[in-house]
């Protein structure tokens, strides 16, 4: 679509909060909603504000276990209100956000060490970025702390329960160091939303960079926390006309992150300007 003529009909509908529209968090996994023992009326009023959000039943906690809180009430998982947040529990495994990786980089960028994504999307402060593929949210807060306050970042997650686990972290985590990480990440938009059909509502040049890190065929990232976007997450990267209609909404360019050698980068048309050791970043310019 040519940059003319674009109306922009997907105005902003999230500040930097907790409170997703999650619709599609039953068609995921069959979920209720419950708390910690003994919960305060804090994570009372949280987990009955999330039942009413998501339309999942809210079950009381009492003294039960978590295994038998999903037993009782027929459902595989649970999304438990935590004093520190929001986790999730599956057959017996609990998923927590944490920022892990966002935590070393900005540790790392701090002491000038450089940052092949922030390398890659040439970033400065000032600057407005669409991340279409959030997951956990790392390269995101990275972002956000290079563009700083007088920046914009934008995050989309496909996927409405961890998208709701990394919106609820990113507005909720307390950690004191590096100082940068807390107020990253809260200046960050989590939006659930499918990046294909979110750029064909954007306008023209709505931001500066955006980019993809979609989900590889087989894991090559390690990072702690990853299983529970293994667990949830959409595979699959952009198509031909989503690249086209990413270099329409940018205004600067458009990058992906590829495993090497790069063979989507190749065929969707980037040109790989960036590579480590086990990955590449390719760049696009703007139409
Ligand atoms: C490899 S992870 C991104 C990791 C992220 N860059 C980080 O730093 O944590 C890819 C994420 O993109 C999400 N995703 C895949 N297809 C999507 C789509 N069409 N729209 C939005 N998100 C999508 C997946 O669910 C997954 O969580």
């Amino acid at each position: 679509m040519a940059k003319n003529g674009h109306h922009n009909i997907c105005a902003p509908t999230h500040a930097p909060n907790d409170t997703l529209q999650t619709t599609g968090l039953q068609d995921e996994l069959s979920l209720a909603i419950t708390t910690v023992t003994r919960p305060r009326t804090r994570e009372r009023d949280s987990a009955q504000r999330i039942a009413a959000e998501t339309g999942l039943p809210s079950i009381s906690r009492a003294d039960h276990t978590l295994a038998a809180v999903a037993e009782g009430s027929g459902r595989k998982g649970l999304l438990v209100v935590e004093r520190e947040g929001l986790a999730l529990w599956i057959a017996g495994q609990t998923f927590r956000y944490h920022p892990n990786m966002a935590t070393m980089r900005i540790r790392a960028l701090s002491q000038h060490n450089n940052d092949g994504f922030v390398d890659a999307l040439q970033l400065t402060a000032g600057a407005r970025v669409l991340d279409c593929t959030c997951g956990l949210g790392a390269d995101a807060i990275v972002a956000a702390h290079v563009v700083g306050p007088t920046g914009r970042v934008r995050t989309l997650e496909s996927s409405a329960l961890l998208a709701r686990l990394v919106a609820h972290g990113m507005a909720h985590y307390t950690l004191a160091t590096p100082p940068e990480l807390v107020p990253a990440m809260r200046r960050i938009e989590a939006l659930h939303a499918d990046f294909a059909t979110y750029l064909r509502q954007e306008a023209d040049n709505a931001w500066d960079i955006v980019y993809f890190d979609p989900m590889f065929a087989e894991t090559i990232d390690m990072a702690p926390g990853l299983d529970l976007v293994r667990r949830l997450a959409t595979p699959g990267g952009p198509s031909a006309d989503d690249v086209q209609e990413a270099r329409r909404v940018a205004q600067r360019r458009v990058v992906m992150k590829d495993r090497l050698p790069g063979r989507t980068l190749a065929e969707l048309g980037f040109t790989k300007n960036k590579i480590s050791r086990r990955i590449c970043y390719g760049t696009i310019d703007a139409l």
